[in-house]
């Protein structure tokens, strides 16, 4: 199969291409470098033994992406390009409602011009809201959305279903695959490649690591006084080799399969800040310091997925839990101290 990344010199993306490499598949990725550094790919490279085809691009550019996909005409397309920082969003939403919708748009203009058929999405558990209980199953209602990252989604989605639904049952039907993420951590077991925020990490795990590696002081835990076995919020967080490997498995579904499908990938297993905190602390063999501050505007309390669906419609189910996770974090930060920056 032949594949196109967008923004797969991100964290996910690149991840993804090596198992899409690995799995056998051709990946060509497009990429403006906003947030990643293409020195991610030569890793890629390096880790699978093969070649990428890599176009610097903005996905939301129609005449290059024509371009782009008129030479590679790929099987199916993993749309990953978007701005993902959520406080961010908060502060600059025309700019995330611009890019994140505009590169769908355009997609899906070209996918129509070129007869293109496949595109796997990343959504989020965003999408979920806050007035679903956890485990959360891919039939629950959407949410209402606490910022303008995750209306992106939510809008993102279903701009992509009704796209499908002007099609269906016609010989140019999508295939359209919606993958809401949890909690996305870790890194590939090569410590190659890995996440590499820019400036202050505003999610858990790379501010933990960034702690443990010395370049933090210590971690500021976002509430104890939650209604939790320690009083700190849970996630799903997911392995991104783990989560990788659900893409591999989702694009492989889309080619067989016309439709809209939403899939969780998740493990279905809720860990809190605090087992977070410790199980890092084992991995990289010193305590991680933290110390209790007031909670963060905008968390829910508790997210987690069910993940039967993706088990019993792709075959696919997380296999690596948080002592790997840690593990594998840890090999990439200790390794990479200032990440691709070095
Ligand atoms: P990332 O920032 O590492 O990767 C996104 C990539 O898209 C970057 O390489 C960036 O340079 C590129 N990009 C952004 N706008 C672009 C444009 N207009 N044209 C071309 N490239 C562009 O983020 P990630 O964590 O790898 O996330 C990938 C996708 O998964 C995003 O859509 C994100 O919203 C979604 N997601 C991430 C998480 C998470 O926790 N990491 C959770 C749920 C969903
Ligand atoms: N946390 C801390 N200290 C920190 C950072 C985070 O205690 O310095 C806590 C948060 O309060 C939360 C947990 O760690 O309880 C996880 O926080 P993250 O920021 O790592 O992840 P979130 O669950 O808040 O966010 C993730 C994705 C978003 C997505 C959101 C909702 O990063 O893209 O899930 O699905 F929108």
């Amino acid at each position: 199969m032949k594949t196109l990344l967008t923004g797969g010199a991100g964290y996910i993306g690149s991840h993804t291409a090596v198992a899409m490499l690995d799995a056998g598949h051709d990946v060509a990725v497009a990429d403006n470098y906003y947030n990643s550094s293409p020195e991610a790919i030569r890793r890629v490279e390096e880790i699978t033994g093969r070649k990428v085809s890599l176009y610097e691009a903005d996905v939301a550019d129609r005449s290059r992406m024509m371009e782009i996909l008129r030479a590679e005409m790929p099987d199916c397309i993993i749309h990953f390009a978007g701005l993902k920082a959520v406080g961010e969003s908060v502060a600059m939403p025309v700019e995330y409602y611009r890019n994140n919708i505009d590169t769908t748009l355009t997609l899906l203009e070209c996918m129509k011009e070129l007869g293109l058929t496949n595109i796997v999405f990343s959504s989020s558990a965003t999408v979920y809201g806050e007035d679903n209980i956890p485990p959360f199953t891919e039939n629950m209602p959407k949410g209402v959305c606490t910022n303008p990252y995750g209306w992106t989604k939510w809008m993102q989605e279903q701009i992509l279903r009704d796209a499908w639904f002007a099609g269906a049952g016609s010989e140019k039907e999508l295939s359209v695959v919606l993958l809401r993420y949890f909690n996305p951590v870790g890194a590939h077991e090569s410590g190659l490649i890995g996440e590499d925020p820019q400036g202050i990490p505003n999610n858990l795990m790379p501010y933990i690591s960034q702690v443990a590696v010395g370049r933090r002081d210590h971690l500021t835990v976002f509430g104890d006084d939650y209604d939790t076995p320690d009083g700190t919020c849970r996630r799903d967080y997911i392995h991104v080799m783990d989560l990788a490997e659900g893409h591999v498995r989702a694009a492989e579904y889309s080619l067989g399969n016309r439709g809209t499908e939403v899939f969780n990938l998740g493990t279905g297993n809720p860990y809190s800040v605090l087992d977070m905190v410790n199980a890092f602390g084992k991995a990289c063999g010193h305590p991680v310091k933290y110390e209790i501050g007031p909670r963060r505007a905008g968390d829910v309390q508790d997210s987690w997925a069910n993940a039967d669906k993706a088990k019993e419609v792709l075959g696919w189910e997380a296999k690596r839990g948080i002592d790997e996770i840690c593990r594998d974090a840890w090999k990439w930060q200790s390794g990479n101290p200032q990440g691709y920056g070095e």
